[in-house]
């Protein structure tokens, strides 16, 4: 069956080697029948969860308005959600943080979701990845019924591009074939 599939790229270099595995991703969820769209999480205007509680009283609408309306609509339509930021001091940068944040007005909500991860580091293996892997684990585990479809992390990518030569290429793209 054809999904829906989001895939939140939050490196703030667009053309980097997360966004680099994020579209050997989707060509391999395109050629298995699915439709992918690809959000530049930098190019949005998204503020820090401000932690007023104010969703958690109103049935899960953010009192923010600004361009996370627009990615809470798209993770509501979609059924496969990719979260997909480089390893910036062990975890998710900024950017992509500030989004998951503000997923804390879906916690009552958000329902039969398949979530992945896509990662890059300059580091040589997934020896430095762990905090990066727990922290996309453990947020899962807060939503009912949301699962982990796999994770792909490229390694030795410290420069743009570095990621071309790893084996990660064809893992994300394997990944996004397999989606189910
Ligand atoms: C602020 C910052 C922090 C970083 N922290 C780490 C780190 O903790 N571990 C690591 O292996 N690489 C770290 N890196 C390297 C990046 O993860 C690596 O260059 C990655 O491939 C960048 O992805 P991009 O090209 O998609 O932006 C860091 C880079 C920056 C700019």
């Amino acid at each position: 069956m054809s999904k829906n599939v989001l895939i939140l790229m939050g490196s703030p270099r667009k053309k980097g080697n997360t966004s680099i595995l994020c579209d050997e991703f989707a060509r391999g969820a395109v050629e298995a029948g699915h439709s992918v769209e690809k959000i530049d999480v930098i190019s949005r205007k998204i503020a820090g969860c401000l932690g007023c509680n104010g969703c958690q009283r109103n049935g899960g609408t953010c009192v923010q308005k600004d361009d996370m309306q627009e990615i809470y609509q798209k993770i509501n339509e979609a059924d496969v959600v990719v979260l997909a930021s480089p390893v910036y001091y062990y975890t998710w940068t900024s950017q992509l943080k500030a989004v998951i944040d503000r997923t804390y007005s879906l916690l009552a909500t958000m329902r039969n979701k398949t979530f992945y991860l896509i990662s890059t580091c300059a580091s040589p293996d997934e020896s430095w990845c762990k905090v990066m892997l727990d922290s996309f684990r453990t947020y899962l585990g807060c939503y009912e019924t949301v699962t982990e479809g796999g994770y792909v992390f490229g390694f030795n990518a410290g420069a743009p591009g570095d990621v071309k030569n790893t084996e990660a290429m064809q893992k994300a793209y394997e990944m996004g074939k397999r989606i189910m």
